[in-house]
């Protein structure tokens, strides 16, 4: 079930992290920080998923989504997306934007099943790899 992620999860949350691409350690003021959002997958309460959103005046920017390799494709990355689709709907359709390698396939086939549209693209934005950056959002469909 989707959880927001408290300051008990922040253990478990900085070790799934650890296996994202970038350096990202989430701490107490960035739970409280009033753009972000992080909100987690559970299943028999072990967080099995996370999505981190900013949620800024009239966008919404999801920064990362990990699922832990043993769970994938099981529609957990699906239902963490339906949760910020749920919160840009509610927000009166405002537009969600999000930037991803050009080669990860596995997510981009995520965001496209969700209606998500390719809009720019960042060419060499990770040096020698282009960022394709999307917008998605209840209303884009
Ligand atoms: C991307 C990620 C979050 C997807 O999570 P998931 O829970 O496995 O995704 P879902 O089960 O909801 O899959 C939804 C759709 O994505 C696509 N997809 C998911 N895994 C796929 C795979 N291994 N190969 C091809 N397409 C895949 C499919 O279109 C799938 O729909 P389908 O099951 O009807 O075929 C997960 O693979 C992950 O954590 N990857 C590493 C982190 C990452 O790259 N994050 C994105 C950048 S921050």
């Amino acid at each position: 079930m989707i959880k927001k992620i408290t300051n008990k999860d922040l253990e478990i949350v900085n070790e799934l992290l650890q296996n994202i691409d970038r350096n990202e350690k989430v701490s107490i003021d960035m739970l409280e920080h009033p753009f972000f959002n992080y909100v987690g997958y559970t299943i028999d309460e072990k967080i099995v998923g996370i999505i981190k959103y900013s949620l800024i005046y009239d966008r919404i920017e999801i920064d990362y989504i990990y699922v832990i390799p043993e769970y994938r494709k099981n529609k957990i990355g699906t239902k963490l997306i339906e949760h910020v689709i749920d919160v840009s709907t509610r927000k009166k359709n405002i537009k969600i934007l999000l930037e991803v390698r050009r080669g990860n396939v596995v997510a981009r086939k995520l965001y496209e099943s969700m209606g998500f549209k390719e809009i720019t693209i960042r060419r060499n934005y990770y040096g020698n790899e282009d960022a394709i950056v999307y917008m998605g959002g209840e209303s884009d469909g």
